[in-house]
């Protein structure tokens, strides 16, 4: 099959081109800005038609959180309109559409993991503008499985642990928000059950499925970050802190657990707790470097 993937310069773009040696039977096209630009529908059809594309993976996002209060024009552009560009060009091809979304969909004011079909009620224009791309890709209708994540990292691209590691070397002490439960999910990992469910999908069948997918077990970022100066070993003491000791421009769901159950279920995946994955991630970005180096 014909593999387009978006945003492949991305965590989990890069994560799906380091283990596509291991799907040999497809062929992968890896793309990003500025060649391949999410939001130019006349564009990414041509691509679909041109190279008999089977599926699109979107990893293609506006992922700044923070930023995307004052941006918002360019969060909706590329996640929701940017989602319904890729809807309607795996449509005319008949491809399936993976998409993946987030935890942020959701308010937090659960008290029990969420489901996939629990209410969305995003707290900040980038959640927000993600529900809709979901909202469009549902309305557009093609062969489509939508995957929501949390808390993504990887040993590409910068993200939370990256942070600790460079802070932990820097400083003595450093507080961290306590009041906000998630789960962290190795970028490797997801991109390793998205190569997994393209291999097992039936390209007859029309999909129209949503998935919550995050590593296993429930943590606080405080409760992460003290794991990534363990395992790192800095010896940076991390401090409790509040939310409301930390100001940010976007507000943050309070528990944003996933459950995820009905991908389990329905794709037999075996999801490695999140522990398990910063550990994998730790050696996999020694790694890395040395490659670089
Ligand atoms: N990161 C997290 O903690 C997290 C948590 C939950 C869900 N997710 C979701 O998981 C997915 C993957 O996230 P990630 O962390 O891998 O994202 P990422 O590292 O920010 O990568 C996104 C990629 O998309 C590219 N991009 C932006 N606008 C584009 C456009 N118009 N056309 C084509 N490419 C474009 C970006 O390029 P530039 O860098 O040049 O902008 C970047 O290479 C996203 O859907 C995200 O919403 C992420």
């Amino acid at each position: 099959m014909n593999i387009l993937v978006t945003g492949s310069k991305g965590q989990l773009g890069s994560e799906l081109r380091a283990l596509q040696d291991s799907h040999t039977s497809h062929r992968f096209y890896f793309t990003d800005l500025p060649e391949f630009d999410i939001t130019d529908a006349d564009a990414a059809t041509a691509f679909c038609r041109e190279h008999a594309i089977g599926a699109i993976v979107n990893c293609a996002a506006y992922t700044a959180v923070d930023k995307a209060e004052t941006d918002v024009n360019t969060a909706f552009r590329v996640n929701r309109d940017g989602a319904a560009v890729l809807a309607l060009a795996a449509k005319a091809v008949s491809a399936l559409l993976i998409h993946v979304s987030t935890d942020y969909v959701f308010d937090g004011s659960n008290c029990r993991p969420y489901r996939e079909d629990d209410p969305a009620m995003p707290c900040g224009v980038y959640g927000q503008s993600k529900w809709e791309g979901e909202e469009a890709i549902r309305r557009i209708g093609p062969s489509y499985l939508i995957l929501r994540t949390s808390w993504l990292y990887s040993s590409y691209g910068q993200n939370f642990v990256k942070t600790m590691l460079r802070l932990g070397s820097e400083r003595e002490s450093l507080g961290v928000v306590f009041d906000q439960i998630g789960t962290p999910t190795y970028a490797r990992d997801l991109a390793s059950a998205i190569l997994d469910i393209l291999e097992r999908s039936d390209p007859q069948t029309m999909y129209a499925e949503t998935y919550h997918y995050s590593n296993e077990g429930v943590c606080s970022w405080y409760d992460f970050a003290l794991a990534v100066m363990i395992a790192g070993e800095r010896s940076c003491r991390v401090n409790p802190i509040e939310t409301a000791d930390y100001p940010t421009p976007a507000k943050r769901p309070h528990f944003s657990v996933l459950n995820k159950r009905k991908i389990r279920q329905d794709w037999n995946l075996e999801i490695p707790h999140w522990h398990d994955g910063l550990l994998r991630m730790l050696a996999e970005q020694e790694l890395v470097k040395r490659d670089a180096s």
